[in-house]
């Protein structure tokens, strides 16, 4: 059974067709990329997944229940929590207590949820920021608060909105090894990125979106080969720099 099972998914708004009938699936323990060039859909696909909005038309299926249009809340105590492209932490708040607001999701032990907390803030590096207030951390470090709070809600499918953007080439790797040991403790993530570098070598699936709809949905591998990705997203001189970088080997 997979993870997240999204069929024919619609998203409008007005006339705009931002989702056209996306379907793909995310199995148990993968971690699937989801690409495409600005306003291609990702982040309306995460807003339907989520609960943000229910969809125009289409089902969502996460851990075999149908879950098409349930709020957000709800989604998230399921098990799927998705982080956000624009970050808004509670700024007036310690970093320790952002966590800990996504730990009480779950956990309502004060001591357990403070262990918990404590545990996403080392995962993230951020054990030394834990007592700063959040409105205070730059870009980089707010980035990943987002990605702590979401991960002390011990989620099973967690959904990352371009969470490596506007991190250093340093935080960025240091990003990619937090997901490998994610996937390897288990859990399945859903990640929205545009630096390919990062994605690319991680990734077992890779779907890729234009214009709302799915134009491809394959092995990094094949995906960087893809004419049509290479026309809609990369481009000719981006796809060979790709492959020269040796990522392309890291795929085969
Ligand atoms: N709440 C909304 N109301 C109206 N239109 C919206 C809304 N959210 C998104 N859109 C439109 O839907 C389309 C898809 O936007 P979306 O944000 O999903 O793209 P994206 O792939 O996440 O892009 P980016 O890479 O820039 O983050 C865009 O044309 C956008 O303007
Ligand atoms: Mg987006």
């Amino acid at each position: 059974m997979a993870m997240l099972e999204i069929h024919d998914l619609t998203m409008k708004f007005g006339s705009l067709v931002a989702n056209d009938s996306v379907s793909f699936s995310v199995e148990k323990g993968q971690i699937v990329g989801l690409i495409g060039p600005n306003g291609a859909g990702k982040t309306t696909l995460f807003n339907c997944v989520s609960g943000f909005f229910p969809p125009t038309e289409g089902k969502i299926f996460f851990n075999g229940e149908d879950v098409t249009g349930l709020p957000a809340h709800v989604i998230a105590r399921k098990g799927a929590v998705r982080t956000f492209q624009v970050v808004h932490p509670l700024s007036e708040m310690p970093v320790l207590d952002n966590v800990l607001v996504g730990a009480f999701l779950r956990e309502k032990d004060i001591n357990k949820a403070h262990e918990l907390a404590w545990e996403c803030l080392r995962d993230c590096r951020l054990e030394d920021l834990a007592h700063r207030l959040a409105g205070d951390l730059t870009i980089g470090q707010k980035k990943r608060l987002e990605v702590a709070r979401s991960l002390a809600t011990s989620p099973l499918l967690l959904m990352l909105d371009e969470a490596m953007a506007g991190l250093t080439t340093t935080e960025v790797k240091e990003s990619v090894e937090l997901v490998s040991r994610l996937k390897d403790r288990g859990l399945t993530l859903l990640i929205v990125e545009h630096i390919m570098e990062a994605i690319m070598p991680i990734a077992d699936k890779v779907v890729v979106l234009e214009g709302g709809i799915k134009i491809a949905e394959g092995p990094p591998r094949d995906i960087i080969n893809d004419e049509r990705v290479i026309k809609a997203y990369f481009g000719e001189k981006y796809s060979r720099r790709l492959k020269e970088s040796g990522q392309a080997k890291r795929y085969e």
